[in-house]
């Protein structure tokens, strides 16, 4: 059953310039992400993840990750991170000082092998690399793709997700995010995974990163709420996708997602207003609508003007002020 929030932090992580223009077919260009982030920075968001240290090959449109490391300005109190998919992507994003290394790896063998072109031992083993030379230098976050699902195998059980989890623990890597790459996730399924996970690594900070491909996004969120994860991906706009992931659509959209938040009494820290205008440069970037709701409809705060004459009270046997019978 869900409780009044009564004002419990939680922390909003904003994955647009990442997991979005990863999968965008236009590049958008290094001076407007560099604009898009610092805006992003003032509004209260715990977290960035800024780029991803991929092949320029594989991932075209953020092959511009130095230089967008090296323009944006870092705003005290917000952590900047980036995704790095083997140890290669970990020496160059070192080399421009992210605070967060975020790698990845996946829970099914065939998306691990599609998206990375190896095998999960082999980015197990890359993982420990990573760690050992990110020590002292960055934060090593681990992200756990296809943990509810892959798009390739189907279900990806529980206790595999738990053995892998294990194994990313065992390295010594303590922070974490279980990822839903294809919207594949429900809410009873998030519940239980979330809370097996807090429940066997209590030390672990866990982060849940949803896609709302089958419109499942924000109950997903609030199923994970409930087992107790306070950390949350999500993307201005709802933009995102893994382009090495058949049918991959956008993450949760993070307007509407702290708009939920704020509205259920949870401190997001947020911006939202702040936010709402971000959202609404990305068609303009993009070159296209995007799929987020609370930038067009306005936060339910919102009200309207009564139209000219609503407000009086109907003479008897006029006509109904909206047409038709009264419903
Ligand atoms: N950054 C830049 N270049 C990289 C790199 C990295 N992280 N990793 C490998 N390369 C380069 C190699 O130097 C090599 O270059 P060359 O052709 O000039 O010699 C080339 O890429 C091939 O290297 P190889 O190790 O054989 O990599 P690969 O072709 O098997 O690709 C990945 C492996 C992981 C680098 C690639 O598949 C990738 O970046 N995938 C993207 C993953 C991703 O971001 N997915 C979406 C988010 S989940
Ligand atoms: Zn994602």
């Amino acid at each position: 059953m869900l409780q009044a929030a009564e004002g419990k932090r939680l922390y909003i992580q904003e994955v647009s310039v990442r997991d979005g223009f990863q999968i965008e077919p236009v590049f958008v260009p290094t001076a407007d992400k560099i604009a898009l982030i610092d805006r992003l920075s003032r509004s209260g968001l715990a977290k960035i993840e800024v780029t991803s240290f991929s092949s320029p090959k594989a991932i075209p449109a953020l092959a511009d990750a130095a230089e967008v490391m090296a323009g944006i300005q870092r705003m005290p109190g917000v952590e900047y991170a980036a995704l790095v998919p083997n140890a290669k992507g970990g020496e160059r994003a070192l080399a421009c000082q992210v605070d967060e290394l975020n790698i990845v790896m996946s829970a099914s063998e065939s998306h691990n092998r599609a998206n990375l072109r190896m095998s999960r031992e082999q980015s197990l083993a890359q993982f420990a690399d990573i760690v050992a030379l990110a020590r002292g230098r960055s934060e090593v976050n681990a992200s756990l793709s296809t943990a509810f699902g892959c798009p390739f195998e189907g279900e990806v059980g529980q206790a595999e997700v738990l053995r892998l989890v294990e194994r990313i623990a065992g390295l010594g890597i303590r922070r974490l995010t279980l990822c839903d790459t294809t919207g594949m996730a429900h809410p009873a399924q998030v519940q239980q995974l979330c809370a097996a996970v807090i429940a066997r690594h209590p030390q672990i900070m866990l982060t849940a990163h949803f896609h709302d491909t089958r419109g499942m996004g924000l109950a997903n969120v609030l199923a994970a709420l409930e087992a107790g994860v306070d950390r949350f991906d999500a993307s201005l706009g709802g933009l995102g996708g893994c382009p090495f992931a058949p049918g991959a659509s956008g993450n949760v959209c993070t307007e509407d997602m702290v708009h939920m938040l704020q509205a259920m009494g949870y401190a997001t820290g947020v911006d939202l207003a702040g936010l709402i205008a971000c959202s609404r440069t990305l068609p303009g970037l993009v070159g296209h609508d995007v799929p987020g709701q609370v930038a067009k409809a306005g936060p339910s705060s919102r009200r309207y003007p009564l139209p000219e004459g609503a407000g009086q009270p109907r003479l008897a046997g006029a006509a109904p002020a909206c047409g038709g019978a009264a419903a």
